[in-house]
C-alpha cells in the first residue's frame, strides 16, 4: 500500500492538479481535506471533485465556531491590526487549518501534509511553521512551489489528466476568504496606482450606492467578546455573519493597502472586512471607557506585536501564549454596549456605556456638580514640572 498524504484542498485548479501530481511524483495516496472557516462554497461539490480527480478520500471539516472563538475574537480583544490596517483574516485561519491538517494526518496515519501555496507568499510560512510546531516530524510538501509550472502549463497538465478546469479561471483576482474577511490580490490590482474596480468586491456595496439613511446598531460585549446586537444574543459565528451582511450593505469594510510580506515583497492588498471593521471600532471604544491610560498605552504596543507574530506565522508559540494571557487579563472589565452609526462606507461610534466605566461625569463636567478640586492643580503642576524646570536651568543649550 502506498504512503498517504493529507492535502489542504480548496477545490481550485492548483490543489486539484496537486492530487494527480502527488501521485505521479511521490507515489502518494492523497486524502483531500477541506477546512470550512466560513468561506462561501458548495462543499459537497468540492468533496466530489477531489474524489473525481483521484483522491482516495475526501473530507470537509467545519471549524467555523472554533475559528471565531479561539482565533478571531482573541485577535479582536488584542485589537490586532497588521501595519495598522489589516485585520488578519487570512493569517488567522492558517494556524487553525494547520491544526486540522495535523489532526487528520495523525488519525489517518499519513506520512506527509501538502498545501497549495506558492513560494512567494506568507501562507506557505504560516502552514509550515504551524504544522512543524504541532508535529515536528511530519514531512511537508508544497507542490505548487515545487513543480515550477506556469499558469498555462498547469492548465495544460489539468487538461491532459482530465481534471476539470473551472471556467471562472478568467477571474482576474486571487482570492482567499473566511468568516472574518476576504483578501483580494493580483490582476490589475498589482499596479498600486489602479483604483480597485467594483468587481473586486463581493461583500460590500460601493459607498455611493449605500442607503441614504444611516443605520444605528448597538453591540454588547462581555469581557471583550461581542455577544449581542441590538439586545439580540448571538453566537460568534452568527454575529459575525450578521454584521458582515449589515455593514457590507452600508459600504463598510473596504481596505486598500500596500503591505510588507514576510518574504520581503511589498504587495498591494485589498480586503473586505465589514464585521471586522465594525467590531474593532466598537471594541476600541469600549476599551477607551474601561481601561486606564497606562493599560491602553501598553496594550497598543502589545497589539502591534500580536499582529506581527500572527502575520509572521508564529501563532503556535510561547510568545503568543504570553501576550494572549496579558490581553485576556486586560479584558476583565471590557463589558458594556457601544452604539454605532453605519452610513455610506463609514462606521462611527456615537455612544458607549459600561457598568465598569472609568469615566466620571462629576470629574469631567464644566457644569454644576463638579467634584474636581481645581485649586489642587497648581501644586500638581509645580511638582510635575519640577524635573523639567531644573534641567532646563542647569543644562542650557545653544537653541535656548
Ligand atoms: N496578504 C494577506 C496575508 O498574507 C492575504 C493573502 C491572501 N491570499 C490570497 N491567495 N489572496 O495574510
Amino acid at each position: 500500500m502506498a504512503d498517504k498524504v493529507v492535502l489542504a484542498y480548496s477545490g481550485g485548479l492548483d490543489t486539484s492538479v496537486a492530487i494527480k501530481w502527488l501521485k505521479e511524483k511521490y507515489s502518494l495516496d492523497v486524502i483531500a481535506l477541506t477546512v470550512d472557516v466560513g468561506n462561501e462554497r458548495d462543499f459537497s461539490a468540492v468533496r466530489d471533485k477531489a474524489l473525481k480527480v483521484g483522491a482516495i478520500k475526501a473530507m470537509v471539516v467545519d471549524v467555523k465556531e472554533q475559528f471565531v472563538n479561539d482565533y478571531v475574537f482573541p485577535a479582536l480583544q488584542a485589537e490586532a491590526l497588521y501595519e495598522e490596517q489589516y485585520p488578519l483574516a487570512t493569517a488567522l485561519s492558517r494556524p487553525l487549518m494547520s491544526k486540522v491538517l495535523v489532526d487528520a494526518a495523525l488519525k489517518e496515519g499519513a506520512t506527509a501534509i501538502a498545501h497549495g501555496c506558492t513560494g512567494k507568499g506568507n501562507d506557505q510560512v504560516r502552514f509550515e511553521v504551524g504544522i512543524t510546531a504541532l508535529a515536528p516530524d511530519i514531512k511537508i510538501i508544497a507542490p505548487a512551489r515545487e513543480w515550477g509550472m506556469t499558469r498555462k502549463e498547469t492548465i495544460a497538465y489539468a487538461q491532459q489528466h482530465n481534471i476539470p478546469v473551472p471556467i471562472t479561471i478568467s477571474s482576474p483576482y486571487s482570492i482567499d476568504e473566511n468568516l472574518w474577511g476576504r483578501s483580494i490580490e493580483c490582476g490589475l490590482l498589482e499596479d498600486p496606482w489602479n483604483e480597485p474596480p467594483e468587481d473586486a468586491f463581493l461583500w460590500s456595496v460601493s459607498p455611493a450606492d449605500a442607503p441614504d439613511k444611516a443605520a444605528y446598531i448597538e453591540i454588547g460585549f462581555e469581557k471583550g467578546v461581542p455577544v449581542n446586537v441590538d439586545s439580540r444574543r448571538m453566537d460568534g459565528v452568527s454575529l459575525t455573519q450578521y454584521l458582515n451582511q449589515l455593514a457590507g450593505s452600508h459600504g463598510i469594510g473596504r481596505i486598500d493597502m500596500i503591505e510588507n510580506r514576510l518574504v520581503g515583497i511589498k504587495s498591494r492588498e485589498i480586503y473586505e472586512v465589514p464585521a471586522g471593521v465594525v467590531l474593532m471600532e466598537a471594541h476600541r471604544a469600549l476599551e477607551s471607557l474601561t481601561l486606564s491610560k497606562s493599560q491602553l498605552r501598553f496594550k497598543q504596543r502589545v497589539a502591534q506585536e500580536y499582529a506581527g507574530l500572527t502575520y509572521d506565522g508564529l501563532w503556535f508559540s510561547a510568545h503568543r501564549r504570553d501576550l494572549a494571557a496579558y490581553v485576556q487579563s486586560t479584558q476583565q472589565f471590557v463589558s458594556g454596549t457601544v452604539r454605532l452609526k453605519l452610513f455610506k462606507g463609514k462606521c462611527s461610534v456615537v455612544g458607549r456605556k459600561s457598568l465598569h466605566s472609568l469615566y466620571s461625569l462629576s470629574l469631567a463636567t464644566y457644569d454644576k456638580g463638579d467634584r474636581f478640586d481645581q485649586s489642587a492643580a497648581a501644586g500638581f503642576i509645580h511638582i510635575w514640572g519640577l524635573p523639567n524646570k531644573t534641567q532646563s536651568q542647569v543644562q542650557k543649550t545653544e537653541d535656548d
